[in-house]
This record gives C-alpha cells, sequence and structure tokens, in this order.
C-alpha cells in the first residue's frame, strides 16, 4: 500500500480548507493547512511534507524550488490553472513534479470579466450608493449599449472562448487573436485578426492569455496609443500581462475610458488579505484607485462555489494520481520520468 501523502497547504483560506474537507477523497491525504504565503520567509514550514498545494501568489522560484527539494517535497500541487509563478526549468531539473487545475469553471472567470464591463459601463456600483442616500440624479450614470460593439478578445481558451460566447448572446461583434484559433467560435461567428487591427478597431478589449515571456506587458504605451480613445479595458487573466505605469498615463490622457481589473501586477503584497487598518504603501496601485473610471477587484474572478469544488477535486485527484503512480501529461505541467 502507498503511505499516505503529507500534504502543506500554504495560502490557505478558511474556504480553501472547507472544499478541501467535504470532498471524499480528502481522507486519503494527510492535510496541513497554512494561512501564510509561500517564500523565502516561510518556506522552512515544508519540512516532512511530501506534496506542496500553492496558489496564484506563492513564490516557487529556482530557489524555493531547491530548498522545497531538499527538504524532501516531490510535488507542486497548484490549485489554479496558471503557472507563471513556478520556475518549470528548476523543477524539472530538480525532478519535481508539478501539477494545476487546467479548467475551472471557465464560464466562473468570464462571467467576472463580463459584470466588469456591465459594472463599468451602467455603473451600477456609483446608482446603488446614489439611491441608497436617496439620489437619483442620473447624472454621470450615462452608459453605452452593448449590441454591436466590437469586442476583442486576447487569448480564446477555456475562458476567452466561454466570454465569446457570453457577449455573442449580447449581439457584440467579436474580434479574437489566438495563435491557436479556435474553429468552434469561428462557426459561431467570431472573427480572429491580428492583435494590431485587434487592438485599433475595438471599444472592448478582454485580456485572457496566459503570462509569459511573449505577453508580459503586452498592453504597454505603444499598443495603448493604437487603440480607440476611451476604449474600456478588462484583465481577469494576470496582472504582469499591463504595464500599469502607461495604463495610468492613458487614463490621465483619456485614452482608456473604462479601466476593469481582477488581476494586479503587485497584487501577492495585496489581494486576499484584509489591509483596511493599514497603510497601503503601493502608490501605484493607489494611484489607480482614484480615478473614477477604475473598478478593481480582488483576484475573485474564480471564487465561485462551483470553482472551489472543482479545483478541490481535480488538485486531490492529482495528488493521489502522483502517489498511486497513474498522473499523465494532462494536468502536469511537469510530470519527472
Ligand atoms: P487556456 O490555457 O485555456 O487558454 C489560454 C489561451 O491563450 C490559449 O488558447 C493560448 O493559445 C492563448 N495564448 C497563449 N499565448 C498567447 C498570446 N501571447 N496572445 C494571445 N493568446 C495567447 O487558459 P484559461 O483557462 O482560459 O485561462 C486564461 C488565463 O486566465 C490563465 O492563464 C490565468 O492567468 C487566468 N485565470 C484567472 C483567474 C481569476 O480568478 N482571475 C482564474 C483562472 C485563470
Amino acid at each position: 500500500m502507498t503511505p499516505t501523502p503529507r500534504v502543506a497547504m500554504f495560502s490557505a483560506q478558511h474556504y480553501d480548507i472547507q472544499s478541501f474537507k467535504q470532498h471524499p477523497l480528502y481522507e486519503q491525504i494527510d492535510l496541513t493547512s497554512f494561512e501564510t504565503s509561500l517564500g523565502p520567509k516561510t518556506v522552512s514550514l515544508c519540512q516532512n511534507f511530501d506534496v506542496l498545494c500553492a496558489f496564484v501568489n506563492d513564490c516557487l522560484d529556482n530557489s524555493i524550488l531547491h530548498q522545497l527539494s531538499d527538504q524532501g517535497v516531490k510535488h507542486i500541487a497548484l490549485r489554479c490553472a496558471g503557472f507563471n509563478n513556478v520556475d518549470t526549468a528548476a523543477a524539472k531539473e530538480l525532478g519535481l513534479a508539478v501539477s494545476r487545475v487546467p479548467a475551472y469553471s471557465p464560464e466562473a472567470v468570464a462571467e467576472h470579466a463580463l459584470a466588469l464591463i456591465m459594472t463599468l459601463n451602467r455603473k451600477t456600483h456609483k446608482a446603488y450608493n446614489r439611491v441608497r442616500e436617496g439620489n437619483f440624479n442620473l447624472n454621470g450614470l450615462l452608459g453605452f449599449t452593448l449590441h454591436n460593439k466590437k469586442v476583442g478578445i486576447v487569448g480564446t481558451g477555456h475562458i476567452g472562448a466561454a466570454l465569446a460566447r457570453l457577449l455573442t448572446g449580447f449581439g457584440c461583434e467579436i474580434y479574437c487573436y489566438d495563435p491557436y484559433p479556435d474553429d468552434a467560435l469561428i462557426k459561431q461567428g467570431v472573427v480572429y485578426t491580428s492583435l494590431e487591427t485587434l487592438f485599433k478597431e475595438c471599444h472592448i478589449i478582454s485580456l485572457h492569455c496566459p503570462l509569459n515571456e511573449q505577453s508580459h506587458h503586452l498592453i504597454n504605451a505603444e499598443s495603448l496609443a493604437s487603440m480607440r480613445d476611451g476604449v474600456m479595458l478588462i484583465n481577469t487573466s494576470r496582472g504582469g500581462l499591463i504595464d500599469t505605469h502607461a495604463v495610468i498615463e492613458a487614463l490621465k490622457k483619456h485614452k482608456i475610458g473604462y479601466l476593469g481589473l481582477d488581476v494586479y501586477e503587485m497584487e501577492s503584497e495585496l489581494f486576499f488579505r484584509d489591509h483596511s487598518s493599514e497603510i497601503i504603501q503601493d502608490d501605484v496601485f493607489e494611484r489607480l484607485q482614484t480615478f473614477h473610471n477604475v473598478l478593481i477587484t480582488g483576484h475573485q474572478g474564480f471564487f465561485t462555489a462551483e470553482a472551489l469544488d472543482q479545483i478541490a477535486e481535480v488538485t486531490l485527484q492529482n495528488i493521489l494520481a502522483l502517489n498511486n503512480g497513474t498522473a499523465d501529461d494532462s494536468r502536469f505541467v511537469v510530470l519527472p520520468d
């Protein structure tokens, strides 16, 4: 019989632990949870664990992976789809397995992107406060009709495709850019085009590609200059896709008319924790908050009950599959021989 895997879960919130405990496979692992994120100061907590269960902002760079390997960790089980925070080359060299949850309720993230679009456009967050204070004045709440607007989707994998389907229902014209076009979407009427045309033509641009060397700062001063004046930009993917300084300049010049973010380049210092009684030291983030046409949520695109259940199920399956010798490539980014 294979020994029960000892799992250290980092960045563990009560909802993560609850969703794992509710799953029948939970009984087959020995889980210890840490609310803190994984980094140079916390990596020493990983003594005597076989599996490190991590989330989006846990640091898994070369140095941390070496320390994990020295402590006997064999498997990095990510509770997310993106793996930009893992040095996969180092993991491979060290013989560490890296698994992920490739698609947990992509509709959840697509629906959140749509919520950002709808809220920024129709300003329901402002209307809510006004009406509660007895102010029924409509000045400043003017929106635009989504029907017939051109929406650009960068990256049409699970999430981008789900957003394309939703916006097709709104009667939008969908322009897509992806090195691997999706035939099913083409049949539904979307148009694949160059990134340059997408930037130039679209009223709304939503980012759904992974963060990697090619896509880092895809949105920069040059690409912003090529966009329509007053463009709506939505990012629910990864903060590093956007050069935040360039975006602030574009907001000041009215080039960007609406900005909806669920992710932020330096989010690991802020997100998933309560800083409401502290002074936030990140001046760039605070500047973003001063614009009336910027709406930021704290990486909650994935946060639905269905997605949490799916994350728990797939992560538990990944942990047990490696332990039982039945792991396959579909969910493993790195799988040692
Ligand atoms: P996916 O892997 O299904 O799709 C990504 C698509 O992007 C692929 O079709 C790929 O060909 C394309 N792509 C790769 N490089 C590109 C580039 N330079 N330009 C344009 N397209 C490119 O990924 P999925 O599940 O759709 O997730 C997308 C991203 O969403 C993830 O990488 C992750 O960063 C983010 N995400 C955010 C969440 C949140 O809570 N806000 C939750 C889950 C994922």
